[in-house]
């Protein structure tokens, strides 16, 4: 056996410890030509900019949008000023959007310290007070050690969490949103979507008075749900208790318009109504290949395009996207399980305080009221909101802008009972965020070999992070299938193998 030269020696290495693919293996096999997003919300733009950064300048990336750019990120304008109508609160540790923000050149605002109060249908049973040292007072002696066991209680999921960022830059990509939740947590994690929060603040030992109190309210405030949901996502609404709370300055929508630029994606203009699976042969090599076929709607008419790579960034519930699938074997599934309406009001007016149990209106100085789970209660937050641009100095005094957050749209009666007084008021309806019901099963990433679906996330958890961590998620799964690196997909302990990877 002839001697190895060390050259040789090396090299062989240097294969075995890539492993996985064969060498090269992305100069062989052929880069797609174009690649669908459908939908531009803060998913669909930031997987096109992911998607550009994995797969390089020369494939085309197309992103389909009906509405406006920005999807549930939305501004509505209330006598000159922009306030936010959507998703509005980004997290100190969102660290995604944090980045992206900061590339795409924009500034992030901080929330203002508001003063909260906690009402329970007919007065409110619990008010912070601008002398932060007497609100503290206040909690232990209303909660005991509840408010100081909640922040630890969050921050012992946020670290597990955190993993997330550290996996995504070393490029690893899961194929299901439980396999995501399990390399983070373990099963104590993905056991978080088969309890509701309720239970799982139960057994963390939370006093029922504080749940019902504290916690529900915040729930309510985040997602118009309350214990009911899923653990996850009601660990995630609670993080909304953490300072350092922000949005992006001039609206959060801003950062899904300066994505789609940044990544030269096409934005096409219209409703896509149909993806249809197609063989095709590939003139130069002979291979049979397997293409998508998009059938949109635009104001140029019906079209169809045909892409080697599909990424779906909008829900896929009948009501909210109404694509239909054709000719797929097996066939995609059903989404069928409903979304939450949520309604935004904003009102341009003066709250009435009496409605909320006030004797002498004078006294009342709270900037926002979450209430508690009652039934006979037509509405789940209001509060005072800032417009989205840094204002000069001071506003003219008069009344406050506040946004309502309820299930239905709110009645003249509602509005009159709410407002003492109120000149504007406008309304946007959503289909929100997933209707939770723990146990909870996500719908799959893969929908077909080179077909993706990011929203499904929103069943673990909906907010604007997840979406950004799916996307990525997302651009990663497809990029590695596409040239089979498959050793960065579904890995086990990653946790311990990062300690050792360069
Ligand atoms: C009232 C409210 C308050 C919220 N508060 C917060 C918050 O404080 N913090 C937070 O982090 N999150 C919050 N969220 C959640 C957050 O806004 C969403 O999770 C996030 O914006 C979803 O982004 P997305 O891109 O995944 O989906 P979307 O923004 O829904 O984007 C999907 C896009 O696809 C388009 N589309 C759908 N079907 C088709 C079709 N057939 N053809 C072409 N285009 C199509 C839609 O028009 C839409 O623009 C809130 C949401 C709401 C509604
Ligand atoms: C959660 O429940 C589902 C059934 O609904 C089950 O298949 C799964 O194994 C459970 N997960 C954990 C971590 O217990
Ligand atoms: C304010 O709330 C009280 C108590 O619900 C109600 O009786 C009153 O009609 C409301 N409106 C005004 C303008 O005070």
């Amino acid at each position: 056996m002839p001697a190895q030269t060390p050259a040789a020696l090396l090299l062989l290495l240097l294969l075995a410890v890539r492993g996985g693919g064969a060498p090269g293996a992305e100069e062989t096999l052929r880069p797609p030509a174009r690649i669908g997003v459908i939908g531009a919300g803060i998913g669909g733009t930031s997987a096109a900019y992911f998607l550009r950064q994995k797969f390089g300048r020369d494939v085309l990336i197309d992103v389909f949008e009906r509405g406006e750019v920005g999807g549930r990120l939305a501004t509505l304008n209330v006598d000159g000023q922009d306030y936010e109508a959507g998703g509005s609160i980004l997290h100190p540790l969102n660290l995604h959007m944090k980045q992206l923000v900061k590339d795409q050149g924009l500034s992030a605002i901080q929330s203002q310290g508001e003063l909260l109060g906690f009402y329970n249908g007919e007065e409110l049973v619990f008010e912070e007070s601008s002398w932060y040292i007497w609100t503290f007072i206040k909690r232990l002696w209303y909660y005991g050690l509840n408010y100081l066991r909640m922040s630890t209680w969050i921050e012992e999921n946020l670290v597990n969490f955190m993993r997330i960022y550290h996996y995504q830059s070393h490029e690893y990509a899961f194929s299901s949103n439980e396999g995501l939740l399990h390399a983070l947590g373990g099963a104590s994690f993905t056991q978080l979507l088969n309890q509701t929060i309720g239970e799982a603040m139960q057994k963390a030992g939370f006093s029922p008075k504080f749940i019902s109190e504290i916690a529900v309210p915040i729930l309510e405030f985040c997602f118009g749900q309350g214990v009911d949901m899923n653990a996850f996502v009601g660990i995630i609404a609670l993080t909304g208790t953490d300072p350092g709370l922000w949005s992006v300055e001039g609206g959060n929508k801003l950062i899904c318009n300066e994505l789609l630029s940044t990544s030269e994606a096409r934005l096409i203009s219209g409703t896509v109504l149909s993806l249809e699976e197609k063989t095709q042969h590939n003139r130069r090599s002979g291979d049979l290949e397997k293409q998508y076929e998009v059938t949109y709607h635009s104001e140029s008419g019906l079209t169809t395009d045909v892409y080697d790579i599909i990424l779906i960034a909008t829900p896929l519930q009948p009501e909210i996207a109404n694509i239909a699938f054709h000719n797929f074997n097996p066939p995609i599934p059903e989404f069928s399980r409903h979304y939450h309406q949520t309604v935004t009001t904003l009102v341009h007016g003066h709250i009435n305080a009496t409605f909320f149990g006030y004797q002498d209106p004078s006294q009342f100085q709270l900037s926002s009221i979450f209430s508690m789970d009652y039934p006979k209660l037509f509405i789940n937050s209001i509060s005072i909101v800032s417009p989205v641009k840094k204002t000069a100095p001071k506003q003219p005094s008069g009344p406050p802008v506040w946004r309502v957050f309820s299930p239905e749209p709110l009645t003249k009666g509602q509005l009159s009972l709410l407002f003492s007084s109120y000149d504007s008021v406008f309304e946007k309806r959503w289909l929100a965020y997933p209707q939770y019901n723990p146990p909870e099963k996500s719908p799959p990433i893969i929908l077909h070999d080179q077909m993706y679906y990011l929203s499904g996330i929103e069943w673990t958890a909906s907010c604007i992070e997840m979406n950004v961590i799916a996307a990525k998620n997302a651009a990663l799964l497809a990029h590695h299938r596409w040239y089979k690196k498959l050793d960065k997909v579904d890995q086990e302990d990653l946790q311990e193998r990062l300690k050792t990877e360069l």
